[in-house]
């Protein structure tokens, strides 16, 4: 099965198996586990913050830094599709007690302009005690839904200059900033630099099983790590993991080239396959988020995977594929011979036709 679905199926290899297996370990909830000590003041230092928290995963990690930064009743400014909004059980609501403030993004990219029209102008015939309080910037680098879109860094840097000028902190969550680095070549340090908070994960691409983290300044993850245990996440002999991720750390940030390149190469196969539909300039990481335009995109991911291709459909006519560190250019070739016979197939037996 060549499986598609996510950079999140990878499984950890022997060597870092052995790496974790072998990890020196103690009492996280304590303070004394060396490997998380070490992976936390490691990513800490990738990020260009003076702190960082491990944590098990993204939505954590977000979570946190919303909790952390923000009072119940205050305002996110944030694109629509982002991953807090759709993906993450409604924890926005239900942990941190925000509300959402959705600006038109383009494929999840904004700018300045938008986040200044998010803002209620000051006058003394709008009392400012009737709106909720604006209150945090949410970037996603790269953005999931919109395609594994890599914000420009001059987009970021106004939009949080905006925010900034208006009073607002700032948080990116870059699951995927790796993604983003590698495909532009900026840095995640410079990524990283505008922001008061930033989520990273290190099973999205880089192959650990487990794990993700937030960093910022001191006293900022200091008052996430009281939130961290609030929300269940104090975790024991957590070095086991944390030796996975600075497994990966070590050895896996220079493949994610391939990985970009992998996707290319699909999104290029997918545009020249009747039947399918991509446009290509969306395709900017590891994400390839396209169109079956002939039939349900239910139908076509059912036939892939029985035909040894897993994707997941998304809407009706949409499909995502995203490349990892799992699959080699070969199954990339092999996937776009599977989704080709399987549109005549289709076209064969008349499903085609129906739809
Ligand atoms: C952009 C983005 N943010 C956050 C997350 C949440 O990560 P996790 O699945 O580890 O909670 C994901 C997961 O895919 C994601 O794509």
């Amino acid at each position: 099965m060549i499986d598609l679905r996510s950079d999140t199926v990878t499984k950890p290899t022997e060597a870092m198996r052995q790496a974790m297996a072998h990890a020196e370990v103690g009492d996280d909830v304590y303070g004394d586990d060396p490997t998380v000590n070490a992976l936390e003041a490691r990513t800490a230092e990738l990020l260009g913050k003076e702190a960082a928290v491990f944590v098990p995963t993204g939505s954590m990690s977000n979570q946190l830094a919303l909790r952390a930064q923000t009072e119940p009743g205050d305002l996110i400014v944030i694109d629509g599709a982002s991953h807090v909004i759709l993906n993450e059980g409604g924890a926005a609501a239900a942990l941190c007690g925000v509300t959402m403030k959705p600006v038109p993004g383009h494929h999840g990219v904004f700018g300045g302009a938008e986040v200044e029209a998010a803002m209620e102008p000051a006058h003394p015939f709008n009392p400012g005690h009737l709106n909720p309080k604006r209150r945090l910037l949410f970037i996603e680098n790269t953005h999931n839904a919109g395609g594994g879109t890599v914000w420009p860094l001059p987009a970021i840097l106004y939009a949080c200059e905006v925010a900034r000028r208006h009073g607002l902190v700032t948080h990116l969550d870059g699951a995927r900033l790796w993604h983003a680095s590698a495909a532009s070549g900026v840095p995640v340090v410079d990524y990283a630099a505008p922001f008061d908070t930033v989520n990273v994960c290190f099973s999205k691409g880089l192959g650990a099983p487990v794990g993700s983290a937030l960093a910022g300044s001191a006293g900022v993850i200091q008052r996430a790590r009281r939130f961290r245990q609030q929300f269940g996440g104090g975790m024991r002999q957590a070095g086991i993991i944390a030796a996975g991720a600075l497994f990966a750390l070590d050895h896996h940030m220079g493949d994610l080239e391939a990985d970009v390149r992998n996707a290319r190469v699909l999104a290029e196969g997918i545009a020249s396959t009747e039947g399918l539909d991509v446009a290509l300039e969306r395709v900017q990481s590891n994400i390839v988020r396209f169109q079956v335009t002939a039939v349900g995109a239910g139908v076509f991911a059912s036939a892939c995977h029985t035909a040894g291709l897993h994707m997941l459909p998304s809407g009706a006519h949409g499909m995502r594929a995203v490349t990892h560190r799992d699959v080699s250019g070969d199954d990339i070739r092999r996937a776009l011979e599977i989704m080709a016979s399987v549109l005549t197939v289709l076209r064969d037996g008349g499903a085609l036709a129906e739809a």
